[in-house]
């Protein structure tokens, strides 16, 4: 890592415990179908963000809750081995740790299900008592798993010191207030989320339409106040918005073995290149690359690459 500057990541967001088992397809609604072992893993947005950010070498530091279990300390553990500041994190002896149940499918896609647990302690007290922490941030990186209204006044506190934001829109809401979008510099959403986000659910057609779908829905988006919106695309690469100006950027060419968390890597590692003061489109494509390697390997947090595997020194 020699002499890069890197400005402090400060994540906001949830941690689990995973509970993964692997099936040939993604089940149908009604369907019973049979899978191979269980295993238990660590993940949630929040600590997957936060991990990759600290192995691709950033300087990061985590806010959340996790219970008072077996689960919360093994989460805490991982994060502070990593190098992650740990020291805010919030254990709630009345919670169990946050956990998610995942079925990956044999061509590497998955369906997750959240219970959120000590992840909706994670709120607006709690995110008011570190409003020094977030002032002190050089950018915050935050998801959806916790309550919103802990979220939103955690971008209001970035916004008031000018910090930069990115909003990682997973899982999806309904829709987010306009001052709330005011308040992000980069808006990360897939292109299921984008759609969810901008009314246009059932839109994608698997055509190369998909591209002015994708294109009018972040069109909404940047109408509502987002500076940037960077549609992640999985094998399709990912698109830039902003207002007047489009970027596609291919996809690194990789056989997909496990596609959980690839998002949150590419969430930490463009988070990660921005605070070194990379351009937009260097960050944008040391997160591309970064992800293509967590593709490729089972797991949450394990699959998520050091920054000498990404860019061989
Ligand atoms: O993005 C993957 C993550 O989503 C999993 O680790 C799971 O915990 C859910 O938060």
């Amino acid at each position: 890592m020699g002499d890069i500057q890197t400005g402090k990541v400060l994540v906001i967001g949830s941690m689990n415990v995973d509970m993964t088992i692997r099936v040939k397809e993604l089940p149908k609604a009604g369907e019973t179908i049979l899978a191979g072992n269980l295993s238990f893993g660590l993940g949630g947005k929040g600590a997957n963000q936060a991990m990759a950010a600290a192995r691709l070498g950033g300087r990061v530091g985590m806010l959340g809750c996790v219970g008072d279990d077996d689960f919360g300390r093994k989460q805490i553990q991982a994060l502070g081995n990593a190098g992650v500041d740990v020291s805010d994190i919030r254990t709630d002896t009345a919670a169990s740790t946050g956990s998610a149940f995942i079925c990956v499918a044999e061509n590497g896609g998955n369906c997750i299900v959240v219970s959120q647990g000590a992840n909706l302690s994670c709120d607006e007290a709690y995110i008011r008592s570190k409003r020094e922490i977030i002032r002190a941030a050089d950018l915050v990186l935050a998801q959806m798993e916790i309550p919103e209204k802990a979220l939103y006044q955690a971008i209001r506190e970035a916004r008031a010191a000018q910090r930069r934001v990115i909003l990682n829109p997973a899982p999806a809401p309904e829709d987010i207030p306009d001052e709330v979008y005011r308040g992000v510099d980069y808006l990360t959403p897939n292109e299921t989320e984008l759609m969810k986000l901008c009314g246009m659910e059932g839109e994608l057609s698997g055509t190369a339409a998909d591209k002015q779908a994708i294109q009018e829905g972040a069109r909404r988006l940047l109408e509502r106040g987002v500076r940037t919106v960077i549609v992640t695309l999985g094998e399709k690469g990912c698109g830039v918005f902003k207002k007047g100006h489009t970027d596609w950027f291919a996809a690194k060419q990789v056989q997909a073995l496990d596609t959980t968390a690839a998002g949150d890597c590419f969430n930490g590692a463009l988070a990660v290149a921005l605070s070194e003061g990379r351009t937009e489109r260097e960050a944008v494509e040391f997160a591309i690359s970064a992800s293509a390697i967590a593709v490729t390997r089972r797991g949450a947090q394990e699959s998520l690459p050091l920054r000498g595997e990404v860019e061989p020194v």
